[in-house]
């Protein structure tokens, strides 16, 4: 990257977090972000994407998520991601965690939910795999074999890492140690604002990280 284009982005960087400062201690309520929210328009949210299918028509922030998030510090009260993380490599996610807790509010909360790997493996070796809900809802009946069936669901859809639940504490551990994480329900949390958010029900691994600050962030 040439000493130009640093410079550029580095001015743009500093540029929107100030707009997004002004922009938010004009707001009364609480500054939520839908993180990779593809079709999924949330009335309330920031809805923020790259757009990468093309079939995206309603969006407030078009944003590559790899890179940093355009707000300041300690400024949002709740991010909610569906379906999202397993489609960043391993580092780009830490990358993303950790600037979601950077954004967040002290006592602000991150609510991550995906497809569950362990439900995957079950699947695998489940007598009745073809009949499985996942094989019936996304038109995935011409799979022949048990191989192929979790070949595609580490491969296809841009997947990049699929997460149990040890391995997603584990990642948000080494990217923002001593944060809280709590295992949820579907559409269940203690928080008002994150209740009956997923759209999918195969959303079958949740978690919430609350950030604490300053003792143990
Ligand atoms: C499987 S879709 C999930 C969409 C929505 N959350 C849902 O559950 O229906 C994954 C979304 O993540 C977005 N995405 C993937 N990588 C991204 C990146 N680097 N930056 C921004 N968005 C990204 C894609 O464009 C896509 O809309």
């Amino acid at each position: 990257m040439s000493w130009l284009s640093r410079i550029f982005r580095k001015l743009r960087k500093e540029w929107m977090i100030r707009h997004y400062r002004r922009l938010f201690s004009k707001q009364t309520e609480p500054i939520r972000l839908n993180i990779g929210c593809g079709t999924d328009y949330k009335e309330g949210w920031i809805n923020i994407d790259n757009n990468s299918d093309h079939n995206i028509t309603r969006l407030d922030l078009n944003w590559d998520l790899r890179h940093y998030l355009p707000f300041p510090n300690d400024s949002v009260d709740f991010i909610f991601n569906e379906h999202f993380l397993e489609h960043l490599t391993v580092e780009q996610g830490k990358n993303a965690i950790r600037e979601f807790l950077r954004v967040l509010k002290p006592g602000g909360v991150l609510r991550i939910a995906m497809p569950d790997l362990d439900k995957t493996v079950a699947e695998y070796y489940n007598v009745d795999w073809k009949n499985t809900p996942v094989i019936k809802n996304f038109g995935l009946d011409f799979i022949q074999t048990r191989a192929e069936r979790i070949n595609i669901s580490f491969r296809w859809w841009g997947h990049q890492w699929l997460y149990n639940y040890e391995e997603l504490e584990r990642r948000i551990r080494e990217a923002v140690p001593g944060v809280t994480v709590i295992q949820c329900e579907l559409r269940k949390s203690e928080h008002p604002d994150l209740r009956n958010l997923e759209t999918r029900d195969e959303s079958t691994l949740i978690a919430e990280v609350i950030k604490y600050y300053p003792k143990n962030f």
